[in-house]
Parts: C-alpha cells; sequence; structure tokens
C-alpha cells in the first residue's frame, strides 16, 4: 500500500522533526485512503506533503461539488466536470459564471495519479497548483482565493472538516488546493470492459480484438503489418502518457498549446496527449472541442491530417508504401472505434463515492 507507507514516512518527519509544533501540515490522526489500483498501471507518486487521506479526500469532495467556490454561488468545479461525462462535460467550451465562454474543452479527469502536467498545454506542474486556476480565473468560477477561504471559513462546518484533514480550523488556499488534489487522486477508472479483458475476466468481441491489435500496432506494409500507430502516443493499458504532441488538427495555429507556456517555437500546435478511457462519455473531442464523433477523430487521423513544421512524425505512418495518409479501410476505423468502446468504464461514471455529497 503506497498511500500507507507514504503517510507513515510523513507522520515519522512530523513526530521527530517538529512534535512542538501545533499546527502541524498532515494530523496525525487521519486515515490513509486505501487507493487501489491495478498492478498494469504501473507505479505512482503522491507528494509527501499532501497524503491522500479519508479526511482529506472527503473534504475535497465537498469542495470539488461547492457552490461557495464562484464567486455569484452558482457554479462549482462539477459544473464543468461532470461524473457521467468522465469528468468532463459535453459542451465545446464551457461557460464560466459570467457567462462568459473560454476557448478550451474541458479535460476528463480520471486516474491523473499516473499524470504529472495538467491543462492542454501542460501549464500546471501539480494537481495542487492546478486546483486554484479555476477558482480565480474570470472565465470559471471568477473569485479571489481570499473571498473563498473567508465564505468557508464562516461556515458552521467547514473549519472542524479542515481540522480534522489538516490539524488546524484556520481554513487556507493551499489547504482547499490539497483537499480538491486528494479527492482528484481517488478518481481511479480501472473496470472498463478491457480492464476486464486484461484481468482475464472478460473476452473481447471480434471486431474489438482486431481494433485493440490495429490501435497498438505502428504499421509496416513492408512487412504486411497493418495499424493504426494510436498507441505509439496513447500509450500502455492507459491509452495516455499525457506526453506532448501535434497530431496535425491544423496548419496554421489559433492556439499554440504548449509553447504558450514554454515559449519555444518548436512546440507551437502540440497539446497533451489525452486517456483515451472512458472516451464513450466525454465528447466532444480534442483541445477545442472540433469533433462530435469517434467516426469524425478517425477520419482525421486516416485523411484529414494537416502539414505544419511541428506535425508529430508519427502522424505520416500509413498502411500503402509511399502514400501519404494512414489508409486504415473503413471496416478497420470501425474496429477501432469498437475497441475504443470497451474503454467506457460504467462503474466509474455511476460511482456514488464520486457523486454529488449534498444530494
Ligand atoms: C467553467 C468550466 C470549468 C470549471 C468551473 C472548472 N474547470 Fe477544470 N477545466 C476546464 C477546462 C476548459 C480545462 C482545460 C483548460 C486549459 O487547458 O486551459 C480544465 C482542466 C482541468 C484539469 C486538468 C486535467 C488534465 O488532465 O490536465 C483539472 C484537474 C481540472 N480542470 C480540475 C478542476 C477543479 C478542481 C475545478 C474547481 C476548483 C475546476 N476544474 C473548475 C473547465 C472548468
Ligand atoms: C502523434 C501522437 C498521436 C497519435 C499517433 C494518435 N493520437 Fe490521438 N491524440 C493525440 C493528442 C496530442 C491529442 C490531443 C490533441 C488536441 O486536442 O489538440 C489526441 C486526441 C485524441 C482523441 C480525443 C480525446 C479527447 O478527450 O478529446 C481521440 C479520441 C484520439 N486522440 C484517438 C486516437 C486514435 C484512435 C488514434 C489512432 C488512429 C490516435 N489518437 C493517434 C496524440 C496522438
Amino acid at each position: 500500500m503506497k498511500g500507507l507507507r507514504c503517510i507513515s514516512l510523513v507522520m515519522g518527519i512530523v513526530c521527530c522533526a517538529c512534535s512542538k509544533k501545533s499546527n502541524t501540515e498532515v494530523n496525525p490522526s487521519v486515515h490513509a485512503y486505501p487507493i487501489a489500483s491495478p498492478s498494469y498501471f504501473g507505479d505512482y507518486k503522491i507528494p509527501a506533503d499532501n497524503p491522500t487521506t479519508v479526511e482529506g479526500a472527503t473534504l475535497g469532495r465537498m469542495l470539488f461539488y461547492e457552490p461557495m467556490l464562484s464567486g455569484n454561488n452558482t457554479m462549482t468545479c462539477a459544473s464543468c466536470h461532470v461524473q457521467a461525462n468522465g469528468f468532463t462535460d459535453t459542451n465545446r467550451f464551457s461557460t464560466g459564471i459570467d457567462g462568459i465562454k473560454g476557448t478550451r474543452n474541458s479535460m476528463a479527469i480520471s486516474n491523473v495519479l499516473w499524470q504529472n502536467k495538467f491543462f492542454w498545454d501542460g501549464r500546471a506542474s501539480s494537481l495542487e497548483i492546478q486546483a486554484l486556476g479555476p477558482i480565480e480565473n474570470p472565465i470559471e468560477l471568477h473569485q479571489p482565493l481570499s473571498a473563498a477561504v473567508a465564505k468557508l471559513q464562516a461556515t458552521n462546518n467547514y473549519p472542524g472538516l479542515f481540522k480534522m484533514a489538516f490539524g488546524s480550523e484556520t481554513i487556507t488556499a493551499d489547504h482547499i488546493a490539497k483537499a480538491i488534489a486528494q479527492f482528484e487522486r481517488t478518481l481511479i477508472s480501472s473496470n472498463s470492459k478491457y480492464d476486464q479483458y486484461l484481468r482475464g475476466e472478460a473476452v473481447l468481441t471480434e471486431s474489438e480484438a482486431r481494433g485493440r491489435a490495429l490501435f497498438f500496432t505502428h504499421p509496416s506494409p513492408e512487412n504486411n503489418l497493418r495499424g493504426g500507430n494510436c498507441g505509439d502516443c496513447h500509450t500502455g493499458d492507459l491509452a495516455g502518457n499525457g506526453a506532448f504532441h501535434n497530431n496535425g488538427l491544423d496548419a496554421v495555429f489559433q492556439d499554440l498549446g504548449l509553447a504558450l507556456h514554454t515559449n519555444n517555437v518548436y512546440d507551437e500546435g502540440k497539446f497533451k496527449t489525452p486517456s483515451l478511457r472512458n472516451v464513450g462519455y466525454t465528447a466532444p473531442y480534442m483541445h477545442d472541442g472540433r469533433f462530435n464523433t469517434l467516426k469524425q477523430v478517425l477520419d482525421h487521423y486516416n485523411e484529414h491530417v494537416k502539414t505544419s513544421l511541428t506535425l508529430d512524425p508519427l502522424m505520416s505512418a500509413t498502411n500503402t508504401v509511399g502514400a501519404k495518409s494512414l489508409e486504415l479501410t473503413e471496416a478497420e476505423k470501425q474496429d477501432i472505434i469498437d475497441f475504443l468502446g470497451t474503454l467506457n468504464d460504467e462503474s466509474f461514471v455511476t460511482n456514488s463515492k464520486f457523486s454529488n455529497p449534498f444530494k
């Protein structure tokens, strides 16, 4: 249990190094949250100064659904990160409290324990840093952090809940961020049909099995090897490692993506590779929500890739010697779409542990 080890480590430091400190970062009486993840997801890291605890994650869940975090008490994180949609929303661009639309599609939140760069352009390097962004963002919850803190401090219940999680009734933005991050780390999706298949509990249909092979194969027409090379970027059993690529959506970029944050021209048009888990619930697709269906996504990869300076070399993979596009057949595209369907995890989008605790 990595969570437990982490906690005892932190408590060890807290106990021997600062036993006289009354306002310790981690309340020694907290309970480690039992993080359950399949071994094939690989190792993950939890920051030493924010172990995942039952008390912290429970508080974080409340804050995720707390309208007081918004300037006019009408919106929550969950307004744009809806559980039924894999914690994204169905709008092309989400609208904040002042009715202003952003320019990016909301992102799904699941299995974030295995990611270390957040937002489409990767500008947040931890969930703790990420969580405070939307509270102050004028096109999202639009409220100074000090105002959010004051509102929560004035309630009957929150000071006690912060004390249980962090050892102090004095609410801080730091503790708000930490609690929300803890809740997000509990959002693990690992019971799709694909997971069941990996565990030997389910059998893929013929089309799903063909789709899986195409998804993970890099085509090599010289060797009669057909493939969609999706798995070259949407890697491993998590179906994405969050690396940044230009997948050929545009010849001229409306949104510079990663370059906005690195100021490097070779990063223009590169975006975070999203995990494809729960992709059946997360439409519309891409950073600007330009595609409504997986058929449109497959048509893009197969025949509409646009050339630019930063286009990923993997995007020139082809199934026909000398051809300029991927050259999958319509039946093969459908097989890949059928395989993507196995990544939907119904138990995740309906799990009552992740739903609105105020309902
Ligand atoms: C008005 C809609 C809206 C609200 C409200 C909102 N988000 Fe988001 N969220 C987005 C959008 C849009 C993005 C992508 C933004 C970008 O890349 O610039 C995003 C990205 C994220 C990500 C990054 C996921 C990844 O894989 O990189 C996380 C985590 C997240 N939001 C959590 C939250 C939390 C926590 C709150 C509440 C404090 C919140 N969001 C409130 C729309 C919203
Ligand atoms: C060169 C790397 C690369 C390859 C190869 C690749 N993808 Fe992607 N994929 C990405 C990136 C990067 C994004 C996000 C792009 C953006 O929004 O601008 C993405 C986005 C997607 C999305 C949208 C997900 C969402 O939540 O919006 C789907 C679906 C998808 N890819 C499926 C596939 C399939 C199917 C294949 C194989 C036919 C494939 N990808 C091949 C890098 C890649």
